[in-house]
């Protein structure tokens, strides 16, 4: 219902709100764009279904509708981004334009850290959509707070930090050694086969003829 931006129940089909501004004071979404019936057609499949919504939910039991709706719709948005680019570089890849493309290029730089992204608005929305409960019906999250002392859990959590920082410092280094050598023409691998990207796609040189 959050996700959703549904404040009021729908007793004839409820919309599916695409984008908009959530007030929860007013309890409605501002600036909707939406299309009638479409989250009936999702959730129950039928257009015209009822569908219950945060009215029938306690007050002290809504999760913060806005950080919900936000967050949800940054991970969808990342993840049809995503779809967009792979589609985009199977259109470039049929133009041969694969490699030399400088805006999917660019594109495909700027979405380096989408996944990253998605999976923090993916983890924000059931985290922050789920309150009261740590498990719905089961746990409250007041009940499944850590017993330790404040002093146990920053000790822990500092040993996280220091490991995953040498952990994680070493992968980085390794990885930006292996990058800051680039890619040779002749390279062959160890086999002796040619280079090859993306497993069937034949490396940049040798697309462009710069082989033999
Ligand atoms: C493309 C459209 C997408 C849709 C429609 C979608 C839908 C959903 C839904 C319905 C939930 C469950 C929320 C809940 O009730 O708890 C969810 C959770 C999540 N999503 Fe997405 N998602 C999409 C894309 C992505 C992408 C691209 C990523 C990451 C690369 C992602 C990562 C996550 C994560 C990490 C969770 C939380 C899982 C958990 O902790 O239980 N999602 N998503």
């Amino acid at each position: 219902m959050a996700m959703e931006g549904h404040y009021r129940s729908h007793p004839n089909g409820a919309p599916l709100i695409l984008f908009g501004i959530p007030n929860s004071i007013e309890r409605r979404v501002d600036y909707a764009i939406e299309i009638p019936g479409g989250s009936s057609l999702i959730l129950k499949h039928d257009a015209r279904a009822p569908l219950a919504c945060l009215d029938t939910v306690p007050e002290e039991a809504q999760p913060p509708v806005g950080t919900v709706f936000w967050s949800f719709r940054v991970m969808v948005g990342f993840g049809l981004a995503m779809l967009g680019i792979g589609l985009w570089s199977l259109v470039a890849r049929w133009r041969k334009s694969l490699y030399t493309s400088r805006w999917l290029i660019r594109g495909a730089i700027a979405m380096g850290p989408s996944g990253f992204i998605a999976v923090l608005a993916g983890w924000i929305t059931t985290e922050a959509g789920r309150q009261l409960w740590t498990v719905f019906g089961l746990l409250r999250t007041h009940d499944s707070v850590s017993p330790l002392d404040a002093p146990a859990v920053a000790v822990s959590l500092l040993a996280i930090v220091v490991v995953y920082f040498a952990v994680f410092g070493a992968g980085i280094w390794y990885l930006l050694r292996l990058m800051s050598k680039p890619p040779e023409v002749h390279e062959r691998a160890l086999d002796g086969t040619v280079t090859r990207a993306a497993g069937i796609t034949p490396a940049a040189a040798i697309v462009s003829g710069a082989t033999k």
